[in-house]
């Protein structure tokens, strides 16, 4: 039963929440993994060693096989020393989780430069400087699997999440490539808009309907997109409470033109250029 045993995963963002779930599954099944994670607040500001370490600790305990690493994934120096530290350890690296992630919200009225950006280079540059390290091994090995942690806020908008909505739409795309790029040498791309409680939606969504989100919810389909049996590639899943659904972007038919038509005569049509009724699953026309 092949599944992830005795593959090397990294999981980004390990040290708590939904990472930690991911890890601590991922090595209960036989994965080899490593524990990244900065060890900061949810923001973003500081770091330290302490909850990598202790789901390492977690993990060993229960009999399973995990090392930390304490690197930043936004930056590519410590995304390459992220995978220096798989290859050193456990010789190569068969899949990465990109889960790491800080907030900054605030209305796109207050939103500067600098809070723009740090949610940028975490979750966007962050899962590339990951996913970039680990490529070469993937292609050499024909083998890999790569998880983008996307969300409903990128997916459908969420008010004062305009960085973060960005960053995790801007993931679906680099998904979306990588699926295509990645084929002839069986790396598979996912994403998965979880749901879950943790520090990270603490105050943001109703205490209510947050006990109903347990994050080991979200693992086991984590766990699936990372085994040698998943077949898919470039699939969005949103996950949690017990809930897994698919998303996936339609067109409908177009409505053609022979002429440059006028701005009036784009109105006329524009109930049909926008009616989903016989949408089908987008494809790239390009493509
Ligand atoms: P969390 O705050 O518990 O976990 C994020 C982890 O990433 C933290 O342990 C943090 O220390 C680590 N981290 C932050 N910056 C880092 C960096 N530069 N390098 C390495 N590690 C870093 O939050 P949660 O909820 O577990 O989130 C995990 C992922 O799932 C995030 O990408 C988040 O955006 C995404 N997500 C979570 C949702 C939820 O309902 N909890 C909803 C939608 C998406």
């Amino acid at each position: 039963m092949p599944g992830v045993t005795d593959r090397v995963i990294i999981v980004t963002g390990a040290g708590g929440g939904l990472g930690r779930e991911y890890a601590r599954l991922l090595a209960a099944e036989g994965a080899l993994v490593v524990v990244n994670d900065l060890g900061g607040a949810r923001d973003g500001t500081g770091s330290g060693t302490a909850m990598a370490d202790t789901v390492v600790a977690e993990i060993r305990a229960a009999g399973g096989t995990a090392v930390a690493n304490y690197d930043s994934v936004a930056t590519e120096e410590g995304a390459q020393s992220l995978v220096a530290t798989a290859v050193n350890e456990f010789g190569t690296v068969h899949g990465v989780v990109n889960n790491a992630g800080i907030l900054r919200d605030t209305s796109f009225a207050k939103m500067t430069p600098d809070v723009w950006e740090i949610v940028l280079r975490v979750h966007l540059f962050g899962a590339y400087h990951v996913t970039h390290a680990a490529w070469p091994h993937f292609r050499e090995q024909g083998f890999g699997r790569v998880v983008m942690a996307t969300s409903t806020s990128g997916l459908f908008g969420n008010f004062g999440q305009a960085n973060y909505g960005a960053a995790k739409l801007g993931l679906v795309g680099l998904m979306n490539t990588l699926a295509i790029e990645g084929r002839k040498y069986d790396i598979k791309v996912n994403a998965v808009a979880p749901m879950a409680a943790t520090r990270m939606t603490s105050d943001i969504a109703p205490a209510e309907m947050l006990e109903h989100l347990p994050p080991e919810h979200v693992a086991p389909i984590v766990g699936h997109l990372m085994s040698e049996e998943c077949t898919d590639s470039g699939s969005i899943l949103i996950v949690g409470g017990g809930s897994v659904q698919r998303v996936q972007l339609f067109a409908n038919k177009p409505v053609q033109f022979p002429e440059v038509p006028s701005i009036d005569e784009v109105r006329d049509n524009w109930s049909r250029i926008t009616d989903m009724s016989d949408a089908q699953p987008g494809v790239n026309p390009a493509g």
